[in-house]
């Protein structure tokens, strides 16, 4: 049988555009699953999940990397290394970290978390720098700053360089860390162009997500220093992250790193046609688009999101509604240039009949 093209739509499905997690493996990277030499990963002993836990450390020019179920375990890991007890965390309003984690640092790190207003990629330096709290015995000091690149509910925004640059000079100014929830950094490094070595040199820590635009079933690494990726591993563990023959996981992570992260061009490019149809409705805005999130904003509009949603997915295609008045489309792996001729095609159609 003729193996689909990586970026193929499976035929006669629906177009999904809720999110980049949605993708299947393709042929080859179920291959690559099933020839994969493994091996106890608890013991250490799995070749394959070692060779990516060095192939990852090396990409972000870090000592050491370590394999996670998921990315919100990969967060959560880093925060514990970060933030002892007690401690405070400093992150966005919007951050998966306290949007979709479900308070899991105060849970299971006891870390107090205070926030920035939401500004998705654009940084305020001097905002978050005034925010942090000196070491006392009277107050929550602040020990880590953490940020989101891309930033998800931000958009897809990118965080630019010298934003970074300044964060990383206040932190150390202050002794605090820096972690990267970089879930959808290689978008970054897409769009932006910055080797993801120099985004390595900015944190202390960061997790990255193998699921999302890069396509695999699942998988997601924490990087960092040798001794605290040593430590991270304990804390696996007692999270009830500690995997065996996960070797034919990391292969698709392997698998994923090798074929599917150039392509993800391919991928802004489809999210930035998306928008360019979208924008005259009023409803989206083609110069903000970055990467593969096409946020729609349909206050202005005076649009319900679910009833959009809902007329949308009656004719084949899936949109993500986050609010009332929001809702949100992610290109990816598995949605091909037929795929966005057809839901600018629906949405359009949709969108003329409100
Ligand atoms: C920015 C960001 N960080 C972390 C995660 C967590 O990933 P997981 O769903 O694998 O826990 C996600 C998931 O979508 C995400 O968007």
């Amino acid at each position: 049988m003729a193996e689909p093209a990586a970026g193929a739509a499976p035929s006669g499905g629906p177009v999904d555009l809720r999110s980049d997690t949605v993708t299947r493996p393709t042929e080859a990277m179920r291959r690559a699953m099933a020839q994969a030499p493994v091996g106890d990963d608890v013991y250490g002993e799995d070749p394959t999940v070692n060779a990516l836990e060095a192939e990852v450390a090396a990409l972000f020019g870090h000592e050491a990397a370590l394999f996670t179920p998921t990315g919100s375990m990969a967060n959560q890991i880093a925060l514990q290394l970060l933030v002892p007890p007690a401690g405070e965390l400093l992150c966005d309003a919007d951050a998966h970290i306290v949007t979709y984690e479900m308070a899991a640092a105060a849970a299971y790190g006891g870390i107090s978390t205070r926030t920035w207003p939401a500004v998705g990629a654009a940084l305020d330096v001097d905002q978050i720098a005034a925010m942090i709290r000196p070491d006392g015995y009277w107050a929550v000091p602040t020990r880590a700053i953490a940020v989101e690149q891309t930033h998800n509910r931000g958009g897809g925004g990118v965080i630019g360089l010298d934003a970074l640059r300044s964060l990383r000079t206040a932190a150390d100014a202050a002794g605090v860390a820096l972690h990267c929830d970089g879930a959808r950094i290689w978008h970054a490094h897409v769009a932006d162009g910055v080797p993801l070595t120099e985004y390595g040199r900015l944190f202390d820590t960061l997790s990255v997500c193998l699921s999302k635009g890069l396509g695999a079933p699942v998988g997601s690494l924490v990087i960092g220093g040798a001794d605290r990726i040593d430590k991270a591993r304990y804390i696996r563990k007692r999270l009830g992250g500690g995997m065996r023959q996960v070797g034919i996981l990391a292969a698709a992570g392997r698998y994923a790193l090798r074929h599917h992260l150039d392509r993800l061009a391919a991928d802004h490019a489809r999210a930035a046609r998306l928008a360019e149809a979208l924008t005259p409705f009023g409803i989206a805005d083609a110069a903000r688009v970055r990467t593969n999130v096409v946020p729609l904003d349909l206050g202005k509009a005076l649009l319900d999101a679910l009833a959009l949603g809902a007329a949308a997915a009656e004719r084949g295609v899936l949109v993500s509604v986050l609010g009332p008045r929001t809702a949100r489309l992610l290109t990816h792996l598995d949605v091909d240039d037929a795929g966005i001729d057809r839901a600018i095609d629906v949405l359009t159609t949709v969108l003329r009949g409100a």
